[in-house]
């Protein structure tokens, strides 16, 4: 065995970060990067993913939801039995969202693939990136919709779901040319044997300030933080701004205004627990109408199931007693609630031992953002390795970053994993 192939490519961390500003090329909005479930520009991006993959010795296969799914080939000593040690992370993007979020999870190990081929290493397992096609839920507001269906856990009736032209999940998939053209039967087929995984790891970007904080390029991480979506729409009577008194409103915003504090005040209570509206809108309002509809998003997460169900109870009946004081009416709908994911001891001690072999410390903390691998982890064993974030840690914004030189080391970590990977003993 070369004795690391890595060492040959010492630009391997900026080649990384160029191809991130590549795929970003590719956006749904002018100067900023949107990259929305089967738009145009995802469809160039998955077709850009699918080129690098190949071009790095992979086998490359594209499912019925979109994900591009490259195989690099086990050792032909691995026999027919070989089994398959799968990472990836998703390819679409939040709005004018940052370049590495997901991406970095895909670029980086198509780079390892790419050194390990160009120097005739071959693994003794086959070795998957999985570029998932959506996590974010910015088309149709349901997220891990590419993770679900590789977990064989899509839900069909999510075909139905409309994005804001109206067009169903059901219909893009029909005219995207995808395998399948979304009928269900395809995208139950598309799951993967849970019995042909050895596990499933996931580089990512931290998204948050902590490895910054104490000065270290890599994180290992112990779990990510189960979440809870929900679209919210306030009833109330539209009518005029200057005839009607103060006290004879439904105002549909002003008890939105009252939820959304509500929200705010009572994820603040427990320090593992947070609450987020990121959007708000008055369908088509008025400056001199008063608000008779009025819609949001919630966002509710915490790194304890217990803890995030509690607040939820909290805050549908606060929502209902709101409305009801109010007059207004507060339709509530539940999307995709997922729980939360540890990670595997055995995984995360295998990063532990690269990273001390490199005199690095194996810093471990959890994960608060929502991750493909906690899809994968309903069907497998799964770790994450996170790489620091620049800029004081911000994410899911355009300021995003991460230097050349973490990429580069987590891209050597990731590959003295894979060649020392020991599947769990009784597997
Ligand atoms: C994904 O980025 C999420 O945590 O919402
Ligand atoms: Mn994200
Ligand atoms: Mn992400």
């Amino acid at each position: 065995m070369p004795a690391s192939p890595t060492a040959s490519l010492p630009s391997l961390g900026q080649a990384i970060l160029d191809r991130a500003d590549q795929l970003a090329r590719h956006s749904d909005m002018e100067g900023g990067l949107t990259c929305a479930y089967l738009t145009p520009a995802h469809r160039a991006a998955q077709a850009l993913l699918a080129e690098w993959m190949a071009a790095a010795g992979m086998d490359v296969r594209v499912d019925a939801i979109g994900n591009v799914i490259g195989r690099y080939a086990a050792a032909a000593e691995a026999g027919p039995g070989a089994r398959v040690l799968m990472t990836g992370s998703h390819f679409d993007t939040v709005r004018n969202g940052g370049r590495y979020d997901g991406r970095l999870g895909i670029l980086l190990p198509i780079a390892v693939v790419d050194a390990l081929h160009r120097a005739g290493i071959r693994l003794p397992y086959h070795f998957e990136v999985v570029a998932f096609a959506e996590e974010e839920g910015l088309r149709f507001k349901t997220s891990f919709l590419a993770s679900s269906v590789l977990a064989g856990r899509f839900d069909p009736a999510l075909l139905e779901r409309r994005d804001t032209a109206g067009i169903s999940l059901g219909e893009a998939l029909a005219g995207s040319g995808l395998p399948g053209g979304g009928a269900a039967a395809a995208l139950a087929a598309a799951a993967v044997d849970p019995a042909s995984l050895l596990g499933f790891i996931e580089v990512h970007i931290e998204q948050g300030p902590v490895l910054l904080h104490h000065g270290l390029p890599l994180g290992v991480v112990t779990q990510i933080a189960g979440s809870s979506r929900f679209q919210v729409r306030v009833g109330g009577t539209a009518s005029h701004a200057g005839t009607t008194p103060m006290n004879l409103r439904a105002d549909a915003a002003a008890a939105a205004a009252e939820m959304v504090l509500l929200v705010e005040a009572r994820c603040g209570e427990v320090a593992s627990l947070v609450g987020t509206v990121g959007q708000l809108e008055v369908p088509n309002g008025s400056s001199n109408v008063i608000p008779g509809a009025c819609h949001f998003s919630m966002d509710i997460r915490a790194g304890e199931d217990g803890i995030r169900e509690a607040a939820i109870a909290d805050i549908l009946a606060g929502i209902e007693r709101i409305a009801a004081r109010r007059g207004v009416s507060a339709q509530v709908e539940r999307v995709t609630p997922v729980n939360n994911a540890p990670c595997a001891r055995w995984l995360m001690d295998q990063f532990a031992t690269v990273l001390a072999k490199r005199g690095l410390q194996a810093f471990e903390l959890p994960s608060g953002a929502g991750h493909d691998a906690m899809m994968m982890q309903r069907i497998t064993d799964i770790a994450m390795l996170f790489v620091r974030c620049g800029n004081g840690g911000i994410s899911h914004n355009p300021l995003e970053t991460i230097t050349a030189e973490d990429a580069q080391l987590a891209a050597e970590v990731l590959v003295d994993f894979l060649r020392h990977f020991q599947p769990r003993q009784d597997a």
